[in-house]
């Protein structure tokens, strides 16, 4: 039977979100029902409310989540009810030429559950990266779904499905730092803190944290940084050069996603070395460079997306690591929050002190 449940919605661009009645389907073939139990907020729920994704709203926010799985549909065998899950928004397809080829993380194929949740009056909600889960429940595509220990707080497990996952996957995955390696950061938010913890665990020699704020500093020195750069009022390709003997770090990870950042991460990297782009940038932003540089600065230039993270390798380790405190994911969680506060989070994430908000039910 179909449930109402509580969940955050945005109604429309740019307009305030409500938390409204939301009715979930039972799960059908390859689905699941998630009592959710944890959600971040994260910019891209923002992105969402503005408008700044697509247009079909409404939609119900919410994609960094935990919780425990409430019901299967009829074929799903690889999780089950009373299972405690971290939700991801990609589930691949196992099938195409990405998975195929062992880059399960570029799979052209992801997919979301296909049933809709709705409003009270039948009108479909967008699930916001195929998940929505400022809600008491949701419903996702069984893949979507993945089983870790269940004593960990889930307003931590929750922070894998999204932001944190993609900066700790950005050193450890994409930019495969190494042992003794330098790593510069550029831009400590929440996912460039999560790449100074991902490289210190790769275990990189040096981090070095390079951002605008020194609040942002600050943490990211707690986080594991080993040596601050303010860039505001030190050139940081300079600052990365002079740490490296001239030569510049051999992976630098751009966590900001602006010009003046890929240019940086661009020239402040050794030789040899690696750039990982994980900020996002806007379409209408560009990048010029002289060819000569592209062509004379060999290393590699490489994107991340979600961390190319693998969720069935990657979330149990990660979560296992936190467990045993060798990482500290609790960090990450500045103020847990109720289903009423999201619109408030939102405004908070402007003032530069949250990394992370947690919606926790
Ligand atoms: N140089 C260095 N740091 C900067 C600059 C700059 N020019 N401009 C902003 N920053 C810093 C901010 O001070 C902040 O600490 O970048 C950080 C951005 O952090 P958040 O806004 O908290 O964003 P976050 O959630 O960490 O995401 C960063 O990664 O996955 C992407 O879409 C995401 O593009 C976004 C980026
Ligand atoms: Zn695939
Ligand atoms: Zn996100």
């Amino acid at each position: 039977m179909a449930q109402q449940v509580r969940g955050v919605v945005a109604p429309g661009k740019n307009e305030p979100v409500r938390v409204e009645t939301v009715i979930v389907p039972d799960p059908g073939p390859g689905e699941a029902v998630v009592r959710v139990q944890a959600c971040g907020v994260c910019h891209t729920d923002l992105h969402y409310k503005q408008g700044g994704i697509n247009d079909d709203f409404p939609f119900l926010l919410g994609h960094e989540a935990a919780g425990v799985v409430e019901s299967v549909g009829p074929d799903v065998t690889d999780v089950a009810p009373g299972d405690f899950v971290i939700l991801n928004w990609r589930a691949v397809c196992g099938k195409c030429r990405a998975c195929r080829r062992g880059r399960p993380w570029y799979c052209f194929d992801t997919h979301n559950a296909t049933q809709k949740m709705t409003l009270e009056d039948g009108t479909e909600l967008s699930a916001a990266l195929g998940i929505g889960a400022f809600a008491e429940k949701t419903l996702v595509a069984a893949g979507q779904c993945t089983k870790v220990d269940p004593s960990v707080a889930p307003a931590v497990a929750g922070l894998l499905g999204c932001g944190v996952m993609a900066g700790i996957g950005a050193a450890i995955n994409t930019g495969q730092v190494g042992r003794g390696d330098t790593v510069a950061v550029i831009g400590c938010g929440g996912v460039g803190d999560a790449a100074v913890v991902g490289s210190r665990l790769a275990g990189a020699a040096r981090v070095i944290a390079v951002d605008i704020d020194d609040r942002k500093l600050e943490t990211a020195r707690s986080m594991g940084a080993t040596h601050t750069v303010n860039s505001r009022t030190t050139d940081p390709v300079e600052a990365i050069r002079e740490l490296t003997g001239g030569f510049g770090a051999d992976v630098v990870i751009e966590a900001v996603g602006r010009p003046e950042t890929y240019r940086q991460a661009f020239y402040a990297r050794d030789l040899a070395g690696t750039v990982v782009l994980v900020g996002v940038p806007t379409p209408e932003m560009k990048l010029e460079l002289p060819l000569l540089d592209v062509f004379g600065r060999g290393g590699a230039l490489k994107s991340s997306w979600y961390g190319d993270c693998l969720p069935s390798r990657d979330f149990p380790m990660l979560i296992d690591l936190h467990q045993q405190g060798r990482i500290d994911l609790g960090a990450f969680v500045t103020e847990t929050i109720g289903l009423d506060d999201v619109e408030k989070a939102f405004a908070r994430m402007h003032e530069g002190d949250v990394l992370r908000s947690v919606v926790v039910l």
